[in-house]
């Protein structure tokens, strides 16, 4: 029933007035070559494949998914790194490492921890508190800083849910920190680093450059819907395992809805369809197209859409931003560091955020006897390390270990590796982050589609941005939404009653908070006439 009321919309909708206005005459012309199909999904890793699976279930099959790389998984991606006793390299995840917020029994499970069980991944508790600190002597315990830090996020947490229930207006986390007596000096290099540990780590910015509100709100919503529990993934088949089991679901062998090494240069959508051009010459004409991209890619003007994005799409899009999180692996020939302990924090005496916390897979639970451990980077200091020689970077970690253990004979490494996040042409960075001063409505003209042209992934998510979890629910809606449009049904979120088969809420004008009356001299305003002028 269902697929006869699509087959109708479909003869209806686009295949009979392909894609129509805007369109250039050479890509017109060609359009009768594309290949055809009723949802374009763009992207294969965590969202792509949650967004095809949606459609499976409600009986959509006729789909394709176009991904630039040889594999599917995106920015779940695993390399092997180092030798193991019998000459073998291990597992490592460049990408995404922890299932965060499994979830609590008899609660609501964290997708992802379903989709680990399903699929046997192997994982470890990540305990966040087993963690050694140091500076530039040593061992040097300011674990007390840890809890200062802890009592004073627990204020602004609280702060920033009254932000989002009143409705005022958005600050950064740094401010609700500050408030809540955690203010540490720039020379205050311990606090610095645990600053660093407690803020950055998780959001990959700094609190000063995050959203009060939604920075709070994102560990927050995690942590209370699922639990505040985080295990590490050690799998040696890699944590993308599990999207590979979601496609395996859904898309047999060779299955010609795959479309792997498909680089996405053009996208031509309207009203009635979405036209995408590939590098290799290759198009796919579809009714309806589900972009999954990066925040990166799409703020990198890799892909060219046809009509240009409109403004207030561009605008969400270089809003909102997309950090560096560099994960940077040694192995060595022993393990010189505590095998009992997962994390040891370093402040450096200058430089915050250099080499802060490194973490040990040399042990029980990870990979014990490897002699692996790895250090963790953030934007600036990532991009910096990203735009060096592999050498350079070596010798700047191998300073910093001979300084937290000065007692021991540190030998060279093995060997030795980190990806280039910000540069990675399918990816263009790590994660998103959302910016002081944001709001949703914001953040909905992220989300909105541009008629048939859909987007989703892990930006797009206000609730679970950053997370595998964020990406599994976007495509897992996109896909929903699609489906209830191309079959004329209006299920509704039985919360909200919202209806699905709508297109999403978009703000064309975003307000500011301040009338233009109240810049006024009397404000110290001074320059009054000049924006008079220009209203109408
Ligand atoms: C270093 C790092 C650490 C992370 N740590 C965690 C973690 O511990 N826990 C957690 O939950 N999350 C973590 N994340 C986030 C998590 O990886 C992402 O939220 C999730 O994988 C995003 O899925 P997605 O489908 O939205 O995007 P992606 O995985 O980026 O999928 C988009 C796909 O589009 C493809 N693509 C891009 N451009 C084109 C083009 N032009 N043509 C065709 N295809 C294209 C890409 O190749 C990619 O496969 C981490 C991410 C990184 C990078
Ligand atoms: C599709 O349906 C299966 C079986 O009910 C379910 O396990 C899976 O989570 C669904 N996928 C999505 C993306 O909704
Ligand atoms: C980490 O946990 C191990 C095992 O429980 C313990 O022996 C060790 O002392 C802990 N380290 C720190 C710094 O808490
Ligand atoms: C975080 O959750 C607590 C409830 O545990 C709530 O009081 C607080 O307002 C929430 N903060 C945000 C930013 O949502
Ligand atoms: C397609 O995109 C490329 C860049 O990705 C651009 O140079 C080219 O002009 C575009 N072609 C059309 C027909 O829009
Ligand atoms: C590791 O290598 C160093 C020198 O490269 C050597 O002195 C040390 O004995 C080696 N350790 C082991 C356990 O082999």
């Amino acid at each position: 029933m269902y697929l006869r009321t699509l087959s109708l919309a479909v003869l209806a909708g686009w295949a009979i007035h392909p894609v129509a206005g805007h369109v250039p005459h050479q890509l017109r012309s060609e359009e009768a070559t594309c290949k055809k199909t009723t949802v374009a999904i763009l992207g294969g890793g965590m969202a792509g494949i949650s967004a095809a699976q949606a459609l499976t279930n409600a009986s959509v099959h006729d789909f394709v998914i176009l991904e630039y790389r040889d594999t599917i998984g995106g920015r779940a991606w695993h390399v092997p790194f180092g030798k193991d006793k019998n000459g073998e390299p291990y597992t490592v995840e460049m990408g995404a490492n922890w299932v965060q917020g499994l979830g609590n029994p008899g609660g609501p499970q964290n997708p992802i921890w379903v989709l680990a069980q399903k699929y046997g991944l192997k994982t470890t508790y990540s305990n966040y508190d087993n963690i050694s600190t140091y500076d530039e002597h040593g061992y040097s315990d300011y674990s007390n800083l840890l809890d200062d830090f802890d009592a004073a996020s627990d204020i602004a947490n609280k702060k920033a849910g009254t932000v989002l229930a009143q409705n005022l207006q958005d600050s950064n986390a740094q401010t609700g920190l500050a408030m809540a007596g955690w203010n540490p000096k720039k020379n205050e290099m311990k606090a610095q680093a645990v600053d660093w540990w407690k803020w950055d780590f998780e959001s990959n910015y700094t609190p000063f450059e995050s959203s009060l509100v939604f920075g709070f709100a994102s560990d927050n919503l995690t942590s209370n819907v699922f639990s505040d529990h985080d295990n590490f993934v050690t799998d040696q088949r890699g944590l993308n395992t599990i999207i590979k089991g979601m496609a395996s679901t859904f898309l047999k062998e060779n299955d010609p809805r795959l479309h792997l090494n498909t680089k996405i240069t053009n996208i031509t959508y309207s009203n009635d369809g979405v036209t995408i051009h590939n590098r290799d010459g290759s198009c796919v004409s579809a009714a309806y197209a589900i972009t999954t991209f990066s925040l990166g890619v799409l703020q990198n003007d890799v892909v060219t859409f046809s009509p240009e994005l409109p403004e207030w799409k561009k605008t969400a899009i270089h809003k909102f931003k997309l950090g560096t999180y560099t994960k940077i692996f040694l192995q060595f020939n022993e393990t010189f560091w505590p095998t009992d302990t997962q994390y040891f924090l370093y402040a450096d005496p200058t430089t915050r955020g250099w080499y802060p916390v490194f973490q040990s897979l040399s042990m029980p639970g990870f990979h014990p006897g490897s002699n692996i451990i790895f250090v963790t980077l953030t934007n600036e200091l990532a991009y910096r390390a990203e735009n060096q020689p592999d050498e350079k970077t070596k010798a700047e970690i191998m300073e910093v270990l001979r300084k937290m253990w000065p007692d021991k004979d540190i030998p060279e490494p093995t060997d030795f590796m980190y990806p280039r996040w910000s540069t990675e042409p399918w990816s263009y960075g790590s994660y998103s982050n959302w910016p002081p001063g944001t709001t949703l409505e914001m953040h909905e003209n992220l989300r909105a589609n541009t008629e048939r042209l859909w987007f989703a992934g892990e930006a797009t998510s206000p609730t679970y941005f950053g997370f595998l979890h964020g990406a599994w629910f976007e495509g897992r809606d996109a896909g929903r939404q699609i489906a209830a449009l191309l079959q004329g049904r209006c299920t509704k979120y039985p919360a909200t009653h919202q209806k699905l088969c709508h297109p999403r809420k978009r703000y064309e004008t975003l307000h500011g908070t301040s009338p233009l009356a109240d810049y006024s001299a009397v404000n110290g305003w001074t320059a009054n006439s000049f924006y008079d002028s220009n209203t109408d």
